[in-house]
């Protein structure tokens, strides 16, 4: 490959009076932004353990009121990135967030997608855009983009849940803010009930619309209960099912449940290992139930249970679960929605 010449081959003057008229020459930088064969991502492969980062959580609730952080969340940052830039991946962004009994996180809406993948503990609830959802352990909560939420908890003891957003992205965009809002009347409606069996769906008599509900996110709650379920009959039916793995999606249409960032929930059958191609969205790994190993290229990671860890784009990653009885459960956040819709999706052999 051509080398291309360098910033200090250039005079001194002319560098000077380029930069006075916000002119920079392209060739010195060109290699950076266009790399050979393979982005060369800042995103690292990176591990958080659950057993390590809980007591800091906890302390979080000991050290600052939630009136003082209206989120009380730890982040978990790449240090690829910088930690203060507080994203896992280009897109992602993930935090382990903690709800005293007694505590509301007050009402609000804002540009960036968010789910919460309810790590531990019981009693807390979500409301979002008026329903009401119960938050159990496994349970996946969308609040979408511009929808109202506020999280609440009457239950005895602290509960913990994952949240995954694509704030990196929308603060990228210059998109990003929020708007506070007031505590919002409970609707009698829920999702989660409504669309409660695949392949059901309310079907209205009196409505003159095209569309179903006329609702961009029309199920807000996806209960772990179901979703396990679903993955042990895909399990049972298709013994010779390579990857047991089920996705969160809009009941209505199909599509990914949220525009940005991709939810799915993957079961590792015991003693099972799976090696997923290399593709070029970034990806986050959580454990639900269980314990996995993670290879990506040439770095290893056992995961725990309710530990997380994260994968670049265009890395090659293995999944096995050691166990020889137990199936392991995981929760998977990637890029591919953002990256099929900007074109740039790639899967590598
Ligand atoms: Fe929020």
């Amino acid at each position: 490959m051509n080398e291309l010449g360098r910033l200090e081959d250039l005079p001194a003057d002319y560098r000077e009076k380029l930069a006075r008229q916000n002119l920079v020459p392209l060739w010195p930088s060109l290699r950076a932004v266009l790399p050979p064969d393979k982005p060369q991502p800042r995103t690292r492969a990176t591990h958080w353990s659950y057993e390590a980062l809980r007591p800091l959580l906890m302390r979080a609730g000991e050290l600052t009121p939630i009136e003082k952080a209206e989120r009380r969340v730890l982040v978990l940052a790449n240090p690829g990135h910088g930690l203060e830039k507080m994203q896992a991946s280009a897109a992602m962004y993930l935090g382990m967030q903690l709800l005293l009994p007694g505590e509301w996180a007050p009402a609000h809406r804002h540009t960036p997608n968010a789910v919460r993948m309810v790590v531990e503990g019981e009693g807390a609830w979500s409301t979002v855009d008026g329903e009401q959802c119960p938050m159990l352990r496994g349970d996946l909560i969308l609040t979408p983009t511009g929808l109202w939420h506020e999280h609440g908890h009457d239950g005895d003891a602290p509960v913990v849940w994952l949240d995954v957003l694509d704030l990196p992205l929308v603060h990228y965009l210059e998109a990003s803010y929020h708007v506070d809002g007031r505590r919002q009347r409970v609707e009698p409606v829920r999702g989660d009930r409504a669309y409660a069996r695949g392949g059901l769906v309310p079907a209205p008599v009196f409505r003159r619309e095209a569309e179903r509900s006329g609702k961009a996110y029309p199920m807000l709650r996806y209960p772990w209960a179901d979703a396990r379920a679903a993955l042990e009959s895909l399990a049972a039916d298709r013994p010779q099912l390579e990857a047991v793995q089920v996705a969160y999606v809009n009941p209505e249409t199909g599509a990914d449940a949220q525009n940005i960032l991709g939810y799915y929930a993957l079961m590792l059958r015991p003693g099972q290992t799976l090696r997923l191609p290399a593709r070029s969205p970034a990806m986050m790994f959580h454990v639900i139930e269980g314990g996995a190993t993670v290879q990506v290229e040439d770095q290893r990671f056992a995961l725990a249970e309710a530990d997380t860890c994260c994968a670049p784009g265009y890395c090659a990653v293995t999944l096995s679960n050691a166990s020889p009885d137990a199936p392991t459960f995981l929760f998977i956040a990637d890029e591919t929605p953002l990256h099929k819709k900007l074109g740039v999706f790639e899967t590598r052999a």
